[in-house]
């Protein structure tokens, strides 16, 4: 990951646009770096063939770089989710795009909030996000977490948007 204080020129043309099923080998690459740092969850690629609506994707030149998705918990609160970009193109404004769009779909199907875990706080801060104490989050979320291998060491950050 780029350290804080890297700038680079912003990426020319991305598209965002709903994940179609030809991404998910790309998707569950794109994961699996991050996943084996333990920076993310992992997720199979059966996993990723169900939640696959869930997912945006931005192409830079034809070719998939980044991914994030939109999970629904309750009637109002939604959660960013396998949210990463290619190292490569880290820091070029891709990861503020695909938020955006997610923040948009969230709010177009009439979530109220919008959550996520995370070791990158200040990435998510500088979108209107704040931090949070988990323990403010539904026992739904919890349901979800505790088939989580760190379910008993959970060292990330929750952040919360309000959508209104
Ligand atoms: C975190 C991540 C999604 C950010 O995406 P990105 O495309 O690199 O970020 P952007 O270029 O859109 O940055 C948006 C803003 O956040 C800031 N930012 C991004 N990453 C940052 C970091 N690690 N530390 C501090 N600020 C950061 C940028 O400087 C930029 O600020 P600005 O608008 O004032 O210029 C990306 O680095 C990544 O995939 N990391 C590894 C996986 C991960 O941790 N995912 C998050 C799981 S919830």
């Amino acid at each position: 990951m780029s350290p804080p204080e890297t700038k680079r020129h912003p990426a020319t043309n991305p598209r965002v646009r709903p994940a179609a099923i030809g991404d998910v080998p790309t998707l569950h690459h794109l994961l699996e770096i991050y996943a084996s740092k333990g920076n993310l969850l992992p997720r199979t690629m059966s996993e990723l063939y169900r939640h696959l609506r869930d997912f945006f994707v931005v192409e830079l030149d034809g070719k998939v770089v980044a991914c994030g998705a939109l999970e629904i918990f309750t009637e109002d609160l939604g959660e960013v989710r396998s949210l990463v970009v290619d190292e490569a193109h880290e820091r070029r404004g891709l990861g503020r795009l695909l938020v955006e769009r997610i923040v948009d779909e969230a709010r177009t199907i009439g979530l109220k909030r919008l959550m996520a875990l995370t070791y990158v706080p200040v990435f998510f801060h500088k979108l209107g996000f704040r931090t949070v104490a988990k323990d403010a989050l539904p026992d739904k979320v919890w349901g979800v977490c505790v088939t989580c291998y760190k379910f008993n060491q959970c060292d990330e950050t929750a952040v919360l948007k309000e959508l209104n």
